[in-house]
């Protein structure tokens, strides 16, 4: 079975990639990785916080503002709680390179235009085949329109662009208000991949300690269907890849994301729940169902079922919207 795709430029070997995420903090689980079929790995990402921190020494400069308390400054993590700091993300994105032949995608994760934008530049000389932006956001301000909002996304990805010549995907939000609209503006900024979508993680309440307290809840098999619907909709018409990520734990959800267009499928929670080597597992329940489907490769399924191939491209807009609500019986 020829199960080679291609992404950000890439031939890769399978359309198993592993998603930003601690699974590839450490080098030995990267080798792991590539060793249980991996095509493509997304490091963790440096953020912006980090890369400012480092830059303006946010610490001391936040304290001496009069107006964020001290109080409000616990939202920020400390120095010492990311991961890793700028210059020790671009030594692993190094020794990354040495470990393993399969591509390696920084990730660099932040939402405003600024300085830490030539981290871009720095990454991709460290050696990264690509690089992910995440542009993972909670606007909250009063005064400002989401029109404002979005053309300052577009900013930050044209400048990431213009500095780099490395592939560049960029990692988006599904809530736009014309989600379209702005894929194809993404693309016109230059970016070379959508990946769709970034999971929000909520804050919970500890009701004990009476704190509001971050809480990172893994996906499930379901979670993959806003992601099936948008790539659904694009594929075709904005001439760009697709990564879906949120909710891929079986090889069928792998495969109803390709189905509807995707290049790549992107993974952490399954494997963060079930290990590194559950990835055999996806692979080989995706390799049987082509099998039974007599398929012969991957790249003749990619976006067979998507909205401008399917006999009803109503089904994935508002009349399954409303058939589904008037179909349920109680
Ligand atoms: C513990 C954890 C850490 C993550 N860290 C990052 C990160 O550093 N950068 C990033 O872009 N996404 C990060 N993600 C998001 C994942 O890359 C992925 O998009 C998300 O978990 C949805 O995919 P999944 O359903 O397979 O988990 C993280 C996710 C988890 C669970």
């Amino acid at each position: 079975m020829n199960l080679k795709t291609k992404y950000l430029g890439m031939e890769l070997k399978s359309p198993l990639v592993i998603s930003a995420s601690p699974l590839s903090e450490k080098i030995e689980n990267l080798k792991k990785l590539e060793d249980n079929g991996a095509a493509a790995v997304v490091l963790h990402s440096l953020f912006q916080e980090q890369v400012e921190a480092e830059q303006k020494e946010l610490h001391h400069f936040t304290s001496a503002t009069e107006f964020i308390s001290a109080e409000a400054m616990s939202y920020f993590p400390e120095p010492d709680e990311f991961r890793l700091g700028p210059e020790e993300y671009l030594n692993h994105i190094r020794k990354a390179k040495e470990a393993v032949n399969i591509p390696v995608i920084a990730s660099l994760n932040g939402t405003s235009l600024g300085g830490w934008i030539d981290y871009a530049d720095v990454i991709q000389q460290a050696g990264a085949d690509a690089l992910e932006l995440n542009l993972y956001d909670i606007p909250t301000g009063l005064a400002t329109s989401g029109g404002e909002v979005e053309s300052e996304y577009i900013e930050v990805v044209k400048e990431v662009r213009s500095i780099i010549n490395i592939p560049l995907a960029v990692k988006i939000s599904p809530y736009y208000s014309n989600m379209a609209n702005m894929a194809l503006r993404f693309k016109e900024a230059g970016a070379d991949a959508l990946v769709m979508f970034n999971r929000f993680y909520q804050p919970d309440i500890n009701l004990d300690e009476l704190e509001v307290e971050p809480k990172v809840a893994l996906s499930h098999s379901g979670s993959s269907r806003l992601a099936m619907r948008w790539i659904a909709i694009l594929k075709g018409r904005i001439n760009i890849d697709f990564a879906a990520t949120s909710g891929i734990h079986t090889g069928k959800d792998v495969i109803k994301a390709l189905l509807v267009g995707a290049n790549v499928t992107m993974m952490a929670s399954a494997l963060l729940k079930n290990g590194i080597g559950y990835l055999k597992v996806i692979e080989k329940e995706m390799v049987d169902w082509l099998v039974e489907k007599e398929y012969k490769s991957v790249e003749q399924m990619i976006g067979s079922m998507s909205q401008m191939k399917t006999p009803n491209p109503g089904a994935f807009e508002r009349a399954q919207y409303m058939k589904a609500l008037t179909s349920y019986k109680f």
